[in-house]
């Protein structure tokens, strides 16, 4: 009778919390769980099978508008994107290729049974071998479909072997460089395939509100605009390679804590510009697939969230593909009319043997509840995915092993697909990592004779690189979080290893200690030698998973394993010490950054399997650093502008108010005039650079089409919404050019990474700077390159909730060129 009554209220928003509060409950206590799933609710076995209310369908049109536009905006296929460019000025038109999918998809659907719609958009769990799966439709009759294999992860495939462990997405952006991203994105495409996964699910690209969140180093960064560029080209490469993407979670999953019964309160203004921002750009790059979160939006659950799904991204963002549930984050069989389109893992808690679409569905369009018309787009838009991403070639690999037994010899056959990526690990590794202190020229290091590795986490993990399930432990070198967003190690360098093995070229005497509360012999261990290296970590993930009581968000924003004791420890004993962190997140490192034994410091991230050969090519200057800071370093926890949302009881829905608006990460330190210990965007160099001669220029021909749209925009007017309307050419096509040079002042080859900050008019109720533009230019000692970064309309513009369109605000708005997000160098206006 509660599930009778549940399933009604499920169609009133209004009683959407009372609907969550009853399914809740049972999911707190699951996730306090250690195991890899959440155990089974056992009351949640009942069908839905009462009829309701029948809900219209209006199928979504695909976006008409406009043609392409050869140079600009270009007809493109997955599998031939735009070439990667340090400042994007095309913008794809995967609008034909869509095309061509849906109408294939549409044929192909057009003949399956009822039943056989519903199981397209219905997983089956367990007894496969993917973390999800959508079971094939026999050939009978001409019928046939094989079916879809559905892979973690964001940085990898989990639950196999001879797969590479690639850097976190949190690197990746720190590299603030579009080629590493775009390559790392296709040599993850390249091995799913090889695996013969159909949809791998990345990228993540939550925006790190909370310093402490769990999940931060699966994604991007603290900026929407960084978080954008990493998973545009992140699924240009995966789906240049043939997998579907998935962007994921949407939207505002930010903690861990009770992530599936929490409600979000997000102003509409905050939603476009911050958080659906990098969903934007996912669907500009023709991602295939979306990932709903678990968590409610202002008092809606992600899944079954009209607003979020069919108004922001199936029509604002003209999103083609299909959404499909995070796991067991479906909620009703009339999600189905909210937009949701596929339901995963399919059951409605794991193993329960029971779907909200299954079974239900079928009843609901055989009862009229939910039309067939909207029963065929979804099935449609899963199958056009497929067809998208060239999946219906006969040489598309048959999926090669077995994610929930992955040494049963007839279902695994253990392919390699890891080719030579070990390449652009390490040299990801080495362009994410951010010098924050470099005293006297410590490094890059020159005539070492002897130095000592001090910390667990310079050597290798105690049980193995994969000993915890999910990496769900930390006892050596940090390389990724915990969580489904991991994969499993090939192997695991640490620094202990390629330290040495560098040091051996130099003849420089190595040692180590890596016992990091015995404070007395690191004292002993350090005294004397040439250099000590000292290493700390900090670690997280997803919050199925507690390690010494972080439930997957930090408890804190300290070192683990009493770091900061331990630095200070070998501070005191040597005076050229350096600092390593390997940390997810930021860290408050005030008790020892100003230490004057502390000759530098190394942010390193979790850079992946490479971590050890990443760290010298930076220790030895092979690589010169460019990684630059993807969040703000404060200098006290609270001076965030968000924190965790705790407490509560199982009963309760979490409600989690998002006060700080546009104010996140360093839009507030600046708004409130907060001094951070390093901003968004810093990050030191073994040269330096000078910037001058500043250009803004219009470029011609950029309103030669949607005239109307543009003369609109230009009086400050908005534009009507429509299919498509957020991501239309008119909007995107790049119309002015700024131009600077960039010269390399110092003595050592280097990359800089040149950010163009916006300061819109004081009307627009903006943050003081907000990052719309980045380059990378590389550039030998006394050499001057000119660099460019080009502005869109959307980029100089705002969303205004009462006209609901993006507008350009009245007055000047200005913009500032430099090295981080405070060190301005070259100022200009945009012409008006
Ligand atoms: C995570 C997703 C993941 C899924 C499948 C969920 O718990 O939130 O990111 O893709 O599990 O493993």
């Amino acid at each position: 009778m509660q599930w009778i009554l549940t399933g009604l209220l499920a169609l009133l928003p209004s009683f959407a919390w009372a609907q969550t509060n009853a399914s809740a409950a049972t999911s707190v206590t699951a996730a306090a769980s250690s195991s890899v799933y959440y155990p089974l609710p056992s009351t949640l076995s009942t069908y839905y099978t009462i009829p309701v209310s029948p809900v219209a369908f209006t199928p979504i049109p695909s976006p008409s508008d406009p043609p392409s536009i050869p140079g600009i905006f270009p007809s493109a296929v997955p599998s031939n994107p735009p070439p990667v460019s340090q400042d994007p000025q095309v913008v794809p038109d995967f609008g034909p290729a869509w095309a061509i999918a849906l109408e294939k998809a549409a044929a192909k659907v057009a003949n399956f049974t009822l039943e056989e719609k519903v199981n397209v958009t219905t997983g089956v769990y367990p007894n496969s071998r993917c973390v999800g799966n959508i079971a094939p439709v026999y050939p009978i009759e001409g019928r046939g479909w094989p079916g879809l294999c559905l892979m973690d992860s964001p940085l990898g495939i989990r639950y196999a072997d001879f797969v590479t462990a690639f850097p976190t997405g949190i690197n990746t952006a720190a590299t603030w460089n579009r080629a590493m991203m775009r390559l790392r994105g296709l040599y993850i495409g390249q091995e799913a395939v090889g695996k013969g996964v159909n949809v791998q699910l990345g990228p993540m690209m939550n925006m790190g509100k909370n310093a402490q969140g769990g999940r931060n180093w699966e994604g991007f960064g603290a900026d929407p605009f960084l978080a954008g560029e990493s998973a545009y080209e992140t699924i240009l490469g995966m789906q240049q390679a043939g997998v579907q993407g998935c962007a994921k979670h949407y939207i505002n999953n930010e903690q861990e804590y009770d992530r599936m019964q929490e409600s979000n309160t997000v102003d509409d203004r905050t939603e476009h510009e911050i958080y659906a921002h990098p969903f934007m750009r996912s669907v500009m790059a023709g991602v295939a697939s979306v990932m709903c979160s678990y968590n409610l939006i202002n008092g809606t659950y992600a899944c079954e969230n009209d607003k979020t799904l069919n108004q922001i991204l199936k029509m604002e963002f003209g999103f083609q593909g299909y959404v499909m549930s995070d796991w067991t984050a479906t909620h009703s069989t009339m999600s189905a009319t909210a937009g949701l389109d596929m339901t995963q893992p399919g059951d409605i808690g794991f193993g329960t043997n029971s779907s909200y679409f299954g079974g239900n569905l079928t009843a609901f369009v055989e009862n009229g509840t939910i039309s067939l018309d909207r029963l065929n787009d979804m099935a449609t838009r899963i199958i056009a995915g497929w067809y998208l991403l060239g999946q219906d070639s006969p040489s598309y690999p048959p999926t090669n092993f077995n994610a929930f037994n992955i040494t049963d010899p007839a279902t695994n056959q253990h392919v390699d697909v890891m080719d030579d990526h070990y390449t652009i690990v390490r040299e990801i590794g080495a362009a994410s990592t951010i010098l924050l202190k470099n005293l006297g020229n410590t490094l890059p290091l020159k005539g070492i004779r002897s130095l000592t590795m001090i910390g667990s986490d310079a050597g290798p993990d105690l049980r193995g690189p994969n000993g915890y399930a999910d990496r769900g432990g930390d006892d050596g070198v940090l390389a990724m979080g915990w969580g489904s967003g991991t994969d499993n190690f090939p192997w695991l360098i640490s620094p202990l290893e390629a330290i040495q093995a560098r040091a051996r070229l130099d003849h420089t005497l190595v040692s180590w200690f890596l016992e990091d509360f015995d404070y007395a012999g690191v004292a002993a261990e350090v005294t004397g030698k040439q250099l000590a290296i000292v290493f700390v970590n900090s670690d997280s993930g997803e919050g199925y998973i507690t390690v010494d009581g972080n439930e997957g968000d930090r408890k804190n924003l300290t070192a683990w394993h009493g770091g900061d004791e331990l630095i200070l420890t070998v501070a005191a004993n040597n005076n050229n010490t350096i600092v390593v962190t390997h940390s997810v997140g930021p860290l408050i490192i005030e008790p020892w950054i100003d230490h004057p034994n502390i000759t530098a410091v190394l942010w390193a991230g979790v850079p992946g399997q490479e971590v050890g050969n990443s760290l010298v090519d930076i220790l030895y200057g092979a690589w010169s650093p460019s990684g630059r800071l993807p969040y703000t370093i404060a200098r006290n926890a609270s001076d965030y502008p968000s924190q965790l949302v705790l407490g509560g009881t199982p009963e309760d829905i979490l409600s989690i108010n998002y006060t700080q608006g546009l104010f996140i990460d360093y839009r507030w330190f600046d708004a409130m005039n907060i001094t951070p210990r390093y901003e968004f965007g810093f990050g030191m160099s073994y040269t330096t650079f000078e910037y001058s001669n500043l250009n803004i220029a219009a470029v011609p021909n950029a309103d030669t089409y949607d005239t109307e749209l543009i003369a609109n925009w230009e009086a400050g007017l908005p534009n009507p919404l429509g299919i498509g309307s957020t991501t239309a050419i008119w909007l995107h096509t790049p119309i002015y050019i700024v131009s600077f040079d960039v010269t390399n002042t110092g003595s050592y080859y280097s990359g800089e990474i040149p950010q163009l900050y916006v300061h819109f008019p004081a009307s627009a109720n903006e943050p003081p700077s907000v990052l719309k533009g980045f380059t990378n230019i590389n550039l030998n000692p006394g050499e001057t390159q000119t660099a460019t970064i080009t502005l869109n309309r959307y980029d100089l513009s705002i969303w205004d909730v009462v006209a609901q369109g993006w507008v350009k605000p009245n007055g000047t708005i200005t913009f500032t060129v430099g090295a981080s997000s405070r060190d301005g160098r070259l100022y200009g206006t945009i012409p008006s």
